[in-house]
């Protein structure tokens, strides 16, 4: 049995077996990481986790709703401080500079104002690796959903992508830091303590979303948050993945019919991003 299993119980604080602050809690596979976290939305309020390594943690925002308001509060939960989980190596900041994502206006919005124009639906050009890679194997898995895409691409289309990124959610969380005293959920916020938003919680939150396990390219509507929860750091680079995913299964599919995956993909074990090592292909080479 995993060093990791356990019940969830109404106190507020998850037992190891939910703690996704627990640095062996990532390296679960997806289905056990999954279940973990529909017992944690099940409980009273947003439960605070705790890295054992360091001994200090985080209030783990995980239903939808708790995830929206904090990421359309800004000035309680700010980004200064910084936004992933466990905190980068002071080299890191060092080196990386401080990034739009770590900032909080009035000096982010200066930064977004000016970059924005460039992510316009016009004159976007850039890859979504992560989200395309478990697309395929989505809609290799679920067989009659790739078969109602491809019977109609134009209508379809859309929908698939935004349910792509619904049910894989590339970006797992992002962090926040609490500007002053705080009540959200049920649960007391205290001045400078970290609570993380888990965007793939939220997206499959069983109050939003009807059969919330089910990958359904005609779900509608489909408010997920796998570009952020709204608010001033809502993804850049939204309308560019969209398109990109679009146009990329379009050509594939059209171009070669017969793709699909083989096996399950490698992921890369992280709590930042739901990252693909590598995955399998066969296909049919057109025709000369
Ligand atoms: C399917 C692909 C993608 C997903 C799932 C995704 C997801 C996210 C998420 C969840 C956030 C944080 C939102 C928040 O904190 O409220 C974010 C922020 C951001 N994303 Fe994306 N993203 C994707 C593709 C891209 C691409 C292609 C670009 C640029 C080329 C991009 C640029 C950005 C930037 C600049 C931010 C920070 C915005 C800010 O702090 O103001 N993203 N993204």
């Amino acid at each position: 049995m995993s060093a990791l299993a356990g019940n969830a119980s109404d106190t507020g604080r998850p037992p190891v077996g939910g703690n996704p602050a627990h640095p062996e809690f990532w390296s679960l596979p997806a289905q056990e990481r999954a279940a973990a976290f529909t017992r944690l939305r099940a409980l009273e309020r947003p439960p605070f986790c705790t890295d054992p390594r360091t001994g200090r943690g985080f209030h783990a925002l995980v239903r939808h709703a708790d995830v929206v308001t904090a990421s359309r509060t800004p000035e309680i939960f700010v980004s200064a401080p910084g936004v992933t989980t466990p905190e980068p190596a002071r080299w890191v900041r060092a080196l990386f500079g401080d990034s739009m994502v770590n900032l909080d206006d009035p000096r982010h919005a200066d930064l977004r104002r000016i970059v924005s124009r460039a992510f316009t639906p016009r004159l976007i050009i850039e890859t979504t690796r992560n989200a395309l890679a478990h697309g395929l194997h989505l809609l290799t898995v679920h067989p009659d959903q790739r078969e109602l895409l491809l019977s109609d691409l134009d209508r379809h289309l859309g929908g698939a992508v935004e349910e792509i990124v619904r049910y894989s959610t590339p970006i797992i969380q992002f962090r926040r830091t609490l500007a002053a005293d705080h009540r959200l959920g049920g649960a007391e916020l205290a001045r400078d303590e970290k609570v993380v938003l888990f965007f793939g919680s939220a997206n499959r939150d069983e109050a939003v979303f009807t059969d919330p396990d089910t990958f359904d390219v005609t779900r509608s509507p489909n408010p997920h948050l796998g570009f952020g929860g709204g608010g001033p750091h809502f993804c850049l680079g939204a309308y560019l993945a969209r398109q990109e995913m679009k146009v990329l299964l379009r050509e594939l599919y059209t171009r070669l019919p017969g793709l699909r995956s083989v096996g399950e993909p490698e992921l890369i074990p992280s709590s930042f991003d739901n990252r693909v090592r590598s995955l399998g292909f066969t296909f049919t080479p057109p025709a000369r």
